[in-house]
């Protein structure tokens, strides 16, 4: 059998470590060609490929980034606005003239939608979940997301000595997207005082007084993690800036913020996440082996299995407010700004 791979969206750590676990187990176990595809789905409209062997696959486990490049082209995006594209014919051609038996596609919610559209093509896709979000329907963990939690915790830890020092509070600022799953598991982990999902929104009054309680008990600095995905000022996106302002007028503690940004997604990826990535890229090469197409490879229970892409197109996995992280934050005075 012939298979190409490619990564596309956000890249995250564990990207390399996926394309060495489908590669590697497609070459040496299952006598597969494999063939890398540059850029996301640019790579198939501008018939940008390259052979993966076993020499190109070494030394994949511990890098950053991805070795195929990554973009954030959606092919289908035209068509569904009514508008004609021939984007999607030139997948199938370029699908064709490689004679791929099935295509491997890494990536995140919006990476799985654009797959299953693939799969609506006719031709044979595998969908495995990739993003430090830890958005996508269907999987209990996505690879990428423990790195950036473990960054985002060693953020926390650095904050908390300056904030201390100088008796500020200060306003972290985590990714996600319109998830808080960054922001409540490094939250949790770097002793955050005040942790603000986009799922359970805020009052700034309750913010306030969880601070203004630490000052009065002498704990004159506190640390705020925000999701970026917050809703403020009826907006989503960049909350910090907002937030220290009103936290500064409303406690008259001087306010400082720190939006960590990219950061959270470069460099090596956690042992876990090299882990997954390898578990999945397993799985999903042993689906193709068995051409059982068009599922989405996924950990549930920490066990791999694999469900529909149809099942999983469109949906988005977010915090619920039960959450036992959640729970057991309250009950231990965290606030949730509710
Ligand atoms: O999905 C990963 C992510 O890093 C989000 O956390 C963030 O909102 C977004 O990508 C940033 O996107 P871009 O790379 O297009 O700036």
């Amino acid at each position: 059998m012939k298979i190409g791979i490619l990564s596309s969206g956000g890249d995250c750590p564990g990207i390399n470590a996926t394309i060495r676990g489908v590669g590697k187990t497609a070459i040496s176990h299952y006598g597969m060609e494999v063939i890398g595809i540059k850029d996301g789905f640019q790579g198939l409209l501008k018939k940008d490929y390259t052979p993966l062997n076993a020499k190109s696959l070494s030394g994949l486990l511990n890098l950053g980034g991805t070795i195929l490049g990554t973009s954030r082209e959606k092919p289908f995006k035209n068509l569904l606005k009514g508008e004609k594209d021939d984007k999607p014919q030139i997948i199938i051609d370029s699908y064709n003239e490689l004679g791929l038996d099935c295509l491997v596609c890494i990536g995140g919610n919006g990476t799985q939608k654009t797959a299953y559209r693939v799969s609506q093509l006719g031709l044979n896709v595998i969908g495995i979940p990739k993003t430090i979000d830890n958005d996508i329907w269907g999987t209990d963990i996505t690879f990428g997301f423990n790195s950036a939690v473990d960054i985002a915790t060693e953020a926390i830890d650095r904050i908390h000595s300056t904030a201390s020092s100088h008796k500020r509070v200060m306003v972290i600022e985590l990714m996600g997207h319109k998830a808080g799953w960054i922001t409540l598991y490094a939250g949790m982990a770097g002793g955050a005082d005040v942790i603000l999902l986009p799922e359970l929104g805020y009052n700034i009054g309750k913010v306030n007084e969880a601070i203004i309680n630490r000052a009065q008990q002498g704990k004159h600095f506190s640390i705020v993690a925000v999701a970026e995905g917050l809703e403020v000022k009826g907006k989503k996106g960049k909350p910090a800036g907002y937030l220290s302002q009103l936290i500064e007028k409303g406690t008259g503690i001087e306010t400082r913020e720190t939006i960590l940004g990219y950061v959270q997604r470069g460099g090596s990826p956690s042992a876990f996440d090299r882990n997954l990535a390898t578990r999945l890229g397993g799985h999903a090469t042993e689906l193709i082996a068995n051409k059982h197409f068009n599922r989405m490879v996924s950990l549930k229970s920490d066990q791999i299995t694999s469900i529909p892409l149809e099942e999983v197109a469109g949906k988005l996995k977010i915090v619920t407010p039960d959450h036992d992280l959640i729970t057991q934050g309250k009950r231990m005075g965290i606030s949730f700004g509710i």
